[in-house]
């Protein structure tokens, strides 16, 4: 498998010329697999075949992204292939990627390009495709996909974790190019890591706001005022973090050297919302490193602070 790129790895593609662009073909029309159809179908890249557990699905797929034939998995598996080379996207969950390799690996493709969109799995994933004629890489587009028409426009903001071997790179170069996003070279071996972060920072910010609108229901806001009172704030604090290194985005008790007020936090959470406590320990913890090493928090305070969110002892 070939290494990583150069040190700089951030690449902007949208500038470069475009490469030959294979028909698609994707193999899982999920809420990722049908944004990138649409995004792609917008560039005008050949789009030959959206494919889902059913006909059914893929054809609802298949209308919101405006092209691509329609076809069930076990269609695809038992029908005509086409007769030049493709590119073959596996947009499915992580956890079947292994088999449905093997499974399309036994079909007589002309070859091409093999891409899967995990964060996580590595490229030897794919290696029974490798056997079947095509040249392997990873494309995981750093967004989080719930809706195909505004996840196709916000693509060209994003940044795709790119990794491939030699014969598929001119390929998945002219994919992120098209789809005017920034490509980042991951090394081989640093996926579980680079994922991790995404979900952390991602996914788990969703949990996090659910468990603040907890928070809000139990202080007497309806759920769907509370979201909107909360969205202002978040954006906010992005907007912050934009311009900013965490340590000088950090607001609060915490950079405040407020030890009355955390405490008083963590006893309104320890009756009902003992699980938000302990995730409010851990990551007010980590605020308090922020505090004392970027804001040169006094040092008395900090240890005040630390007493104060230590682990109960149980
Ligand atoms: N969602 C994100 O935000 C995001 C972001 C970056 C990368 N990714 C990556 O994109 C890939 C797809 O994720 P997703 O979120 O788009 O998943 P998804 O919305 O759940 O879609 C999964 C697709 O796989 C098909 N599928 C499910 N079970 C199957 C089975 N047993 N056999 C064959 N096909 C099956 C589904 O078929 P039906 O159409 O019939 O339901 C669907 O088309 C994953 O590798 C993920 O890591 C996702």
């Amino acid at each position: 498998m070939d290494q990583a790129g150069p040190a700089d790895r951030t690449t902007d593609t949208r500038e470069k010329p475009p490469q030959a662009r294979l028909p698609l073909f994707v193999v899982g029309a999920g809420a990722a697999g049908t944004a990138l159809a649409l995004a792609l179908r917008r560039t005008e890249w050949p789009l030959h075949s959206l494919v889902s557990r059913t006909r059914a699905k893929a054809e609802e797929r298949s209308r919101q992204v405006g092209g691509g034939a329609a076809l069930a998995l076990d269609e695809l598996l038992a029908g005509d292939l086409p007769r030049e080379p493709v590119l073959l996207l596996l947009s499915v969950p992580d956890r079947l990627l292994e088999s449905l390799a093997a499974q399309l690996a036994r079909l007589s493709w002309p070859g091409g390009v093999a891409l899967h969109l995990s964060g996580s799995a590595e490229l030897a994933t794919l290696a029974p495709l490798r056997a079947a004629g095509f040249a392997l890489g990873a494309a995981h587009p750093l967004h989080s996909f719930v809706d195909p028409e505004r996840d196709a426009d916000a693509l060209t903001r994003a940044v795709i974790a790119v990794e491939a071997e030699a014969a598929a790179r001119a390929q998945l170069q002219a994919f992120t190019s098209a789809l005017g996003a920034r490509a980042f070279q991951l090394a081989p071996g640093s996926r579980a890591a680079w994922h991790a972060a995404a979900t952390h920072g991602c996914n788990h910010l969703v949990a996090l706001l659910d468990q603040s609108l907890d928070l809000m229901q139990s202080a007497g806001l309806p759920r769907d005022d509370a979201r909107a009172a909360l969205l202002p704030l978040l954006r906010a604090t992005l907007d912050n973090l934009e311009h900013h290194a965490p340590a000088q985005a950090l607001t609060g008790p915490v950079v405040r050297g407020d030890v009355e007020v955390v405490t008083r936090h963590l006893d309104a959470l320890s009756h009902e919302h003992i699980d938000v406590a302990r995730g409010y320990r851990a990551l007010a913890r980590r605020a308090l490193q922020l505090a004392e090493h970027g804001r040169a928090l006094d040092p008395t305070l900090a240890d005040a602070l630390r007493r104060a969110l230590a682990e109960p002892s149980s």
